[in-house]
C-alpha cells in the first residue's frame, strides 16, 4: 500500500483530497500545517506529498527544502493557488517534482501521484541495489567449492525477490544465517524480515502468531492482534523447521502462498500479503512427503529454489578459516590477543567429524578462548566431546613429533593474512618435518594419504 502525506490548512481541500486517496486505496495522513506534517515524517514514511504553498507558519518552499533534506527520495506535488510561473520554477528547482494549481481536477491530481509513486519507488529501487552491492555475504565464511556454490546460488536468488526458497542442512550448517544474508541482499531488505521457528510453538499458538486475531476469536482473544505473516508485509518471512509444522497449519499456510492473502483468525476481511517465504529444515522433507507427514503441494511451493547446505565434515578446506573467522570473533569480545593457532590444533580439528557443523566448531573456540592465557590456541586449550585429542602416532616424544609440534602458528592477526599461505607453510613444515615423506607428513597432520596428496598438488607443492 503507497501512502501520501497532504498538507493543506484549507479543510475542503484537505478532506477532497483525502477521501479521494483513501478510496484509490493509499494510506492518507493529513496536516493543516507544514510542521506537523514535518514531525511525522519519518513515522508516515509517505511515498508522495502533496503540498500546499501558502500555510501558516512555515510556508510550502520551506517545507519542501525540509523534506527534501531529510529524505530525497519522497515526491513532492506541489499545489498553488496563483499561476506564476516564478514559483513554479522556484519549487521545481527545491526538488518538487510537479505542481496543480487551484482549482484542480481530481483526476489530474492523480496522474500526478502515480506518476510519482513510480519515480520514488524507482529511486527506492536503485538506493537498496546499492546498498546490496555494498552488502557481501562477508559474514557467511568458505571457500571450499560447496560453499562458492552456495554463495551463486544465493546471490541468484537474492534477486528475484518473490521465489520461495527452501534451505537444508543439518544441525548447525548455517540455515538461519543463509536466509537472512538472501533477505538483506534483496530487494527488499529494507522492509522486515520476521522469523518463527515452528517447533517452538504448539499447534494452536503457531496458528495465532502466524495469523494474528481479532478480539473474540477465542477465549483469552481481547484485543486485536497481528500475525507475524502480516508483519512481514513487503519484507521477508523465514520459516525456521518447518519439518516440524502440522499438517493442517500446513494447508492453511499453503493457502496464503497461492493466495497471497490471510484472514486473521475470527476475521473475515482477507488481507493482502507481499512476502518472500523462506523455510529451512534439518529433515529430509522428501522423505516427510512420502510418509504422509507433509503436504508434497506445500513442498512444491516451498521448494522454488534451494540452498543445500553442506555438513562441515564434508568441506575441510572451510575449517581453518572458520576457526580464525571465530579467533578473531572472540579477541575482540572478550578483548584478548590470540594470534594464531599451532599444528596440534589444527590436526584436531581437521580430524573430527563436527556432527554439530559450524555450531560445534564456534562453541569449541569459544571455550578455548574463554579459558586460554597464551596467544596461540594449544591442544591444552581445546576440549571436543568425543574427539580424539591424542596424536595419530603414538610415540610422543619422536623427534620428528616434537618438532612438528606447534611450530607452525597461523598468524591470523596480520592484515597480510591469507590462508594459501599459511597452509603452504604448514604442509612444507609438515614435509620437511617428515623427510620428504608424504605419509608421514599425512600422519602428522593427520590427514588422509590421498589427502595430503591432493593438498599437495592443489598448493602446487609437489614437482611434477
Ligand atoms: N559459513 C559460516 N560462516 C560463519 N558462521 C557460520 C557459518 N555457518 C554457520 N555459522 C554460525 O554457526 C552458528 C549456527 O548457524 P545457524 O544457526 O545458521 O545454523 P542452522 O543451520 O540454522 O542450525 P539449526 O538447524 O540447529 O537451527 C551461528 O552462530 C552461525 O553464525
Ligand atoms: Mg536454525
Amino acid at each position: 500500500m503507497y501512502s501520501i502525506q497532504i498538507i493543506d490548512d484549507d479543510k475542503n481541500v484537505l478532506s477532497a483530497l483525502g477521501d479521494f486517496f483513501k478510496e484509490e486505496l493509499y494510506e492518507v495522513f493529513q496536516y493543516e500545517s507544514g510542521e506537523m506534517a514535518l514531525e511525522n515524517l519519518n513515522q508516515d514514511l509517505p511515498n508522495v506529498i502533496l503540498l500546499d504553498l501558502k500555510l501558516p507558519g512555515l510556508d510550502g518552499f520551506s517545507i519542501l527544502e525540509e523534506i527534501k533534506k531529510q529524505n530525497p527520495e519522497i515526491q513532492v506535488i506541489i499545489i498553488t493557488g496563483t499561476v506564476d510561473i516564478n514559483t513554479a520554477v522556484k519549487a521545481m528547482k527545491l526538488g518538487a517534482m510537479d505542481y496543480v494549481t487551484k482549482p484542480f481536477n481530481l483526476d489530474e491530481v492523480s496522474v500526478l501521484v502515480e506518476k510519482a509513486v513510480q519515480t520514488q519507488q524507482s529511486f527506492e529501487h536503485l538506493a537498496l541495489l546499492r546498498k546490496k552491492q555494498e552488502h557481501s555475504f562477508s559474514d557467511i565464511i568458505g571457500s571450499s567449492r560447496a560453499m562458492k556454490d552456495v554463495f551463486s546460488t544465493i546471490q541468484q536468488i537474492a534477486l528475484s525477490s518473490r521465489t520461495s526458497v527452501l534451505i537444508t542442512g543439518e544441525t548447525g550448517t548455517g540455515k538461519e544465517l543463509v536466509a537472512r544474508a538472501i533477505h538483506h541482499s534483496s530487494d527488499r531488505s529494507q522492509k522486515p524480515f520476521v522469523e518463527v521457528n515452528c517447533s517452538a510453538f504448539n499447534e494452536n499458538l503457531l496458528e495465532s502468531e502466524l495469523f494474528g486475531y481479532e478480539p473474540g476469536a477465542f477465549t483469552g482473544a481481547r484485543t486485536r492482534k497481528k500475525g507475524l505473516l502480516e508483519m512481514a508485509h513487503g519484507g521477508t518471512f523465514f520459516l525456521d523447521e518447518i519439518g516440524e509444522m502440522e499438517l493442517s497449519l500446513q494447508s492453511k499456510i499453503l493457502k496464503v502462498i497461492e493466495e497471497k492473502s490471510l484472514r486473521r483468525i475470527g476475521g473475515v476481511k482477507e488481507i493482502n500479503i507481499d512476502t518472500r517465504i523462506i523455510s529451512a529444515t534439518s529433515k529430509d522433507l522428501i522423505d516427510e512427503v512420502s510418509n504422509n507427514n507433509f503436504r508434497k503441494d506445500l513442498f512444491y511451493r516451498l521448494n522454488v529454489a534451494r540452498v543445500e547446505l553442506p555438513p562441515l565434515k564434508n568441506r575441510d578446506e572451510d575449517i581453518l578459516q572458520l576457526a580464525i573467522h571465530f579467533i578473531k570473533q572472540y579477541n575482540l569480545e572478550f578483548k584478548k590477543n590470540v594470534t594464531g593457532l599451532d599444528t596440534e590444533v589444527m590436526n584436531v580439528l581437521m580430524r573430527h567429524d563436527w556432527p554439530g557443523n559450524v555450531r560445534e566448531l564456534r562453541n569449541v573456540i569459544e571455550r578455548a578462548m574463554l579459558y586460554q592465557k597464551g596467544q596461540v590456541l594449544g591442544l591444552e586449550d581445546i576440549s571436543i566431546m568425543n574427539a580424539p585429542l591424542k596424536r595419530i602416532d603414538t610415540n610422543e616424544n619422536s623427534d620428528e613429533i616434537k618438532q612438528g609440534r606447534g611450530i607452525v602458528t597461523l598468524d591470523i592477526l596480520s592484515g597480510e593474512f591469507s590462508l594459501v599461505e599459511s597452509e603452504k607453510s604448514i604442509y612444507n613444515k609438515a614435509l620437511e618435518v617428515s623427510g620428504g615423506v608424504q605419509s608421514k607428513a599425512a600422519d602428522l597432520l593427520g590427514i588422509s594419504r590421498q589427502r595430503i596428496n591432493y593438498k599437495l598438488k592443489t598448493l602446487g607443492l609437489l614437482g611434477d
